[in-house]
């Protein structure tokens, strides 16, 4: 999406990713757009698809004791979310950036990140085993939170670990509902998301240490149909099938010299809500802008903010993901008075407009961090 922006503010890039593009097409990764993200895919001319074959909602369901309740984004915020599969943005920006004439090297594995305080940074990158330099005005680390940018920041981080996980299968099965269902039920938190109306996207709430080998298919379904309360949810043939390991993370600053740390390079956020793709979407706008500001009028003022600029709105999504892991997930220990709690909160939610705005704000995106 930078390289995308970059091109259309004139800015010559390449990208170097260490996978190759089969890889890349097929990861399955979540699938909620905030209604920002939808904009910006739209007014970069890279959102015909997503109009076209994403699924646009107007709110959620929240399940927890029998209970039902819908939290109507529209009604509270005036925006909704568009539910359309990460690796299908991926497709999209892949294609228009090779038809652009755009430089990508897939299967090329950069190991270090060099001579970031001075005027031409480095990036070193293995072809065909052998150490090459590729020089660059700046460097975008985009290589997630195992790549060799984010250390060169030398940063700060903060970090805290769950002790549970997410099971995710993709499924031909058609979704029990027309939007989302947060289930929270006192053997685990549970998700029925969707692709498409004959694709779903479902989460079951595991232990951390956990493996699939645990999880043969049938208990799987089991489970699903009871915490999400869906009875009638039929077995499909699934499609893929993964465990993902919860964790909130933020390295501060984002940048260095001529080195910006984007998405999950920077921070990761634990799956609810959705907010991973939304965050590294919202980074490279700013750093888009900050970057043909300082071609244009050689002012470097917005590059040099960059990292404040994006940290008022990454610790918003941080603790709104947080918040909503607290609220929907049940503690291994199975604390009597958590649990309580969690109830609550969930009801306080559910019938207090204050609070159900609170989470409406925030899971359609809150701008005004
Ligand atoms: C999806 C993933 C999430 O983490 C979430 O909160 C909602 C939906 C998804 O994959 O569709």
């Amino acid at each position: 999406m930078l390289s995308h922006l970059l091109h259309r503010l004139g800015i010559e890039s390449v990208v170097l990713e260490t996978r190759s593009r089969d890889y890349v097409e097929r990861r399955v990764r979540a699938g909620v757009l905030e209604q920002g993200s939808a904009d910006l895919l739209t007014s970069a001319g890279v959102g015909e698809r997503m109009i076209r074959e994403g699924l646009s909602h107007d709110g959620i369901n929240l399940r927890f004791a029998g209970e039902q309740h819908r939290i109507d984004f529209r009604r509270l915020t005036g925006r909704g979310i568009t539910v359309y599969g990460q690796q299908e943005v991926v497709k999209d920006l892949i294609k228009q950036r090779l038809e652009d004439g755009g430089e990508i090297w897939f299967e090329t594995e950069a190991t270090a990140v060099e001579a970031i305080d001075g005027d031409r940074p480095r990036i070193v990158y293995l072809e065909d085993g052998v150490p090459t330099t590729l020089q660059c005005e700046f460097v975008a680390g985009c290589d997630g939170s195992h790549g060799v940018a984010s250390p060169a920041v030398l940063g700060s981080t903060y970090e805290r670990t769950y002790p549970f996980a997410w099971l995710g299968i993709l499924a031909k099965t058609p979704p029990a509902a027309d939007e989302l269902i947060y289930a929270y039920h006192e053997r685990g938190f549970a998700l029925h998301s969707m692709r498409s109306p004959e694709i779903s996207r479902l989460y079951l709430q595991v232990d951390a240490a956990e493996t699939m080998d645990a999880w043969p298919e049938d208990r799987v379904w089991n489970e699903l149909r009871l915490r999400l309360a869906e009875p009638g949810l039929q077995p499909g043939e699934i499609i893929e099938d993964g465990i993902t390991p919860m964790r909130s993370l933020v390295t501060e600053p984002m940048q260095r010299g001529r080195l910006f740390l984007a998405g999950d390079a920077a921070h990761i956020v634990p799956a609810t809500g959705a907010k991973g793709m939304n965050l590294a979407l919202g980074d490279v706008r700013v750093l888009a802008e900050a970057l043909a500001a300082s071609y244009r009028s050689k002012s470097r003022d917005l590059l040099e903010r960059y990292s404040e600029v994006c940290l008022r709105r990454v610790w918003r999504a941080e603790h709104f993901s947080a918040w909503m892991t607290a609220l929907l997930h049940r503690d291994p220990e199975g604390d009597p008075f958590e649990h309580k709690l969690r109830l609550s909160y969930l009801r306080y939610v559910t019938t207090s407009e204050a609070a159900a705005t609170t989470l409406a704000e925030n899971y359609v995106g809150f701008d005004g961090a």
